[in-house]
């Protein structure tokens, strides 16, 4: 029997919670009464709480039997063990428990978020995440995701408050000096998904969508900055109706920010909780990358409030249902909102990011096992969410749109209120199909890792094959097992399409064995696979057929398909297949580029590279960016043209970060700085999209009194996206004495503990800091854990990634060998590989890459 798993013998059909917080003494009472059935003769209950002290148990049933137990607290299972002096009789009982907590600052459970108002007086507020198994420090439940039950919550607080949950507010009285608050009942639900806010809280008006009405909250002050989240939620509330075919299952539908937030957002039904950049935004002073942002969290968090919250699944082993889902829809609900945002595109960034990972021999198959929480929070990763949904949009382009939608329609009608598992949506998408389609997706979801396809002609034929994509030949001993084998096949879905002088012809195919054969027609004069860019596959291909591929640059091939020639290419890179060198001349002719994802997937090659190369190398690598970045640049210039659409202004922002930056481009930055200065004085003479680059320009660049300026930047910002600007700002200067500074205020309680690691990650990763960075985390390694959320180390730690050296390498060994530090789940193997990754490309092509880079200098 797994420990971490509850008996079920006793079930939950209906929580009655009340909640009495005080933000003061930052504690609260709670009381329960949950409605049981007892399954089977039994003198003891078994369910989860931590962190709490229950004070009192009692059941009680129709029959007027009563019985009181002697309560037991298993800390490290987060349980809580009833024992009754008499056998429970099989039927319906209501067991009620006394308890309190307290309201911690560790942002899960039930936590405490402060704030500074508009008098810069600090203030507090409650709020809760729960997911993955956190609802047990707020009550006492049975918080496994298959417990689903109703829940009705009352909330007694400080009458100058307001207060948010699930559903609407069915009564507000007044008990003393408290006024008591009660909610509708819920839909029967995960405990996951419970949710409550207290404090100051503004709202917008409502918005309709059918008859729900749609809010966003936000502490007072802000509520100008919620137009947008609001669009995009209602936009995509009534496309999600559409869609799955099943009307929102909740009563009413509240958006809030919340200012101390762990994740992104959070799917709770009802009301959803979301980090302030996820939500509030000024449209006219923001990029299009962070107005993406906000929509792209708004419609996912929408898109669970079906799958996830309707349909749940059963185990966290099947989080990728949830995850991958919800990631899927976002993709469609935004794309269908603003399709000039060619939102598919920029989905290949997300693709690559995966494959980053599944490349690993320390990678997982999607659905992996879990069984402690730590295990099941590092399901939260890109497998889950990147993985899933590509391989979700490699079914759907597969089946069709409109099958894949019907057979998500039946899923969803079938297990509606109830939980489920992949194979019941294989069944109703393969029902949907009229074909089975669980042998191919098998394959994709239970086996780790991708296939490479490699393509090359033989006489008449295109010959594809697959094989495995690993970076390494061997997994990392001691500290990777291998996930899966070498000789792992998939059933892949593949188009080709071959370009003819009579126009294009598509064909599809399925390799499922080593290799196959498609005729080349006649007349054919390019021939591309992966069309669309839909597969979760990467290419490789013969030189005769790369070259008249690349002659069709840049506007011969689709956006997608651009991006992943060239994300393949620098894989087979890291991989060892091709040289970088090689790679280098490829990257070349995309100086005609002006798509904005394919640059990113250049650009962030190049900074891999900087960060593997010895510093007399950097010259080189500079020269080779700038002779990259700037006949774009040039012609885009700095100031957007009237009519511009928002992707080159994006872009514009994107190229001239780089030349300034990664390019050291002296009249870029001499130039920015100009610009930035005008733009204090008149915020209409730079773009939005371009402030940030500034702004990255002149921390790359800046001194101290700059570092002082950004500083107070930072505190005075007036969107959650100007903090973050000068927030990552001051992680990105040269100087030591600078960086020093920016880590001390890690840890010191002035950066936000939901910013703090990823600040720390970025010192990580940058070559300026990332030695005293390194130091740093292992002297701070234990106040930075009582310190942080529960992610925060781990997202941290990715930053180890950047130690490319070998001397760097070697001490991260020594640092988790010595410190037996658990991550959760496979998340230190695999940063761990892809280091050595990293460090192997500097053995292998360090010395042909120097000399290469040399004339750039
Ligand atoms: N369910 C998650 C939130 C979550 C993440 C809870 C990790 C517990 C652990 C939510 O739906 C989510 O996926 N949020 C993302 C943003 C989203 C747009 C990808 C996040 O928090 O990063
Ligand atoms: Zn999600």
């Amino acid at each position: 029997m797994d420990p971490y798993r509850l008996p079920r013998h006793v079930v939950p059909t209906r929580y009655e919670i009340r909640l009495e917080p005080d933000l003061v003494t930052a504690s609260f009472l709670g009381t329960e009464t949950i409605a049981v059935t007892v399954n089977e003769p039994t003198t003891e209950i078994v369910l989860n709480a931590a962190d709490l002290s229950v004070t009192q148990a009692s059941l009680e049933n129709d029959r007027g039997q009563r019985s009181s137990a002697t309560i037991a607290l298993e800390e490290n299972l987060e349980r809580c063990r009833l024992t009754f002096p008499a056998s429970i009789t099989p039927g319906s009982w209501r067991l009620t428990l006394v308890f309190n907590g307290i309201l911690n600052d560790k942002l899960r459970g039930f936590y405490r978020s402060s704030y500074k108002d508009a008098a810069g007086v600090s203030r507090t507020l409650a709020a809760t995440q729960f997911e993955a198994t956190d609802a047990r420090r707020a009550f006492p439940c049975w918080d496994e995701p298959a417990f689903k039950a109703v829940f009705a919550s009352t909330l007694a607080i400080d009458p100058a408050l307001t207060a948010v949950s699930n559903t609407r507010i069915v009564s507000e009285r007044r008990e003393g000096h408290r006024k008591v608050i009660t909610f509708a009942d819920t839909m029967k639900m995960s405990t996951y998904l419970v949710a409550f806010v207290v404090g100051e809280l503004e709202s917008t008006t409502p918005m309709s969508v059918g008859r729900t009405p749609l809010r966003v909250w936000c502490v007072p002050g802000k509520v100008k900055l919620a137009a947008f989240g609001q669009d995009v939620g209602v936009a995509s509330l009534r496309f999600f109706e559409e869609y799955y075919g099943v009307p929102y299952p909740g009563d009413k539908l509240d958006l809030l920010a919340i200012p101390d937030f762990a994740a992104g957002a959070m799917e709770n039904l009802g009301a959803i909780t979301f980090r302030e950049t996820a939500l509030l935004v000024d449209e006219l002073q923001a990029t299009h990358a962070e107005q993406e942002r906000v929509a792209d969290v708004v419609a996912h968090e929408n898109a669970h409030m079906w799958f996830g919250d309707l349909v749940t699944m059963s185990w966290w082993t099947g989080i990728w249902l949830n995850e991958a889902f919800a990631t899927f829809m976002e993709m469609l609900a935004v794309d269908a909102w603003k399709p000039e945002w060619r939102r598919w595109t920029t989905f290949g960034v997300s693709r690559a990011a995966a494959f980053a990972v599944d490349g690993l021999w320390s990678t997982r198959p999607i659905e992996f096992e879990v069984r402690a929480p730590r295990d099941a929070d590092a399901m939260f990763d890109v497998l889950t969410y990147e993985k899933g949904a590509s391989v979700l949009r490699m079914l759907e382009q597969y089946l069709g749109p409109e099958v894949f939608r019907d057979g998500v329609r039946r899923y969803l009608r079938d297990h509606a209120y109830a939980n489920a598992d992949t194979s019941d949506l294989w069944a109703a998408l393969g029902n949907a199909a009229g074909t089975p389609i669980n042998a191919m997706m098998d394959g994709w979801i239970l086996q780790p890792g991708f296939p490479l396809v490699a393509a090359r002609r033989d006489g008449g034929d295109l010959v594809l094959s697959q094989q495995r994509f690993t970076y390494r030949p061997e997994p990392l001993e001691p500290f990777v097992a291998a996930s899966g084998s070498r000789d792992q096949r998939w059933q892949v879905p593949i188009q080709v399409r071959f370009g003819t002088r009579n126009g294009d012809r598509v064909v599809r195919l399925v390799l499922d064995g080593a290799d196959a054969r498609v005729p080349i027609p006649a007349g054919s004069d390019h021939t591309l696979v992966n069309e669309g860019g839909h597969g979760f596959y990467r290419v490789r291909y013969a030189d005769d057929l790369l070259d008249p591929l690349l002659r069709r640059l840049p506007d011969g091939l689709q956006p997608i398909e651009r991006f992943n020639l060239v994300s393949d290419a620098w894989a087979t890179v890291l991989a060892g297949l091709t040289s970088v060198t090689q790679y280098l001349e490829l990257s070349a002719r995309f100086t005609a580029e002006r798509d904005r994802n394919v640059w990113a997937s250049l650009l962030a090659a190049l900074s891999a590279l900087n960060r593997v190369i010895a510093p007399a190398d950097r010259p080189g690598l500079e020269g080779f960016t700038r002779r990259l970045v700037a006949p774009a640049a040039a012609e885009l210039g700095w100031a957007p043209r009237p009519g511009e659409d928002e992707l080159t202004r994006q872009l514009r922002g994107d190229l001239l970060r780089a030349l300034g930056t990664l390019g050291n481009d002296p009249a870029v930055q001499a130039e920015a700085a100009r610009r930035y200065a005008a733009s204090l004085t008149d915020a209409a003479a730079v773009d939005p999209n371009v402030l940030p680059a500034l702004i990255a320009i002149l921390a790359h660049v800046g001194d101290a009194d700059r570092y002082e300026e950004f500083v107070r930047r930072f505190r005075a910002a007036t969107t959650p996206q100007e903090e973050q600007r000068y927030l990552y700002a001051l992680a990105a200067f040269q100087r030591r004495e600078l960086l020093a500074q920016t880590l001390e205020r890690a840890v010191s309680g002035e950066i936000r503990t939901q910013d703090a690691p990823f600040v720390v990650r970025t010192l990580l990763m940058s070559v300026y800091s990332r030695e005293m960075a390194w130091d740093f985390v292992k002297r701070r390694w234990d106040q930075m854990d009582r310190l942080y959320p529960k992610h925060g180390l781990r997202r941290m730690c990715e930053g180890v990634i950047g130690l490319a050296t070998p001397e760097l390498e070697r001490n991260v060994h020594a640092f988790f060998t010595e410190r037996t530090i658990n991550l959760g789940g496979k998340t230190l193997e695999q940063y761990l590989e892809q280091l050595r990754v990293a460090v192997a490309l500097s053995e292998r092509e360090g010395e042909a890459l120097a000399s290469y880079l040399r004339r750039f200098s």
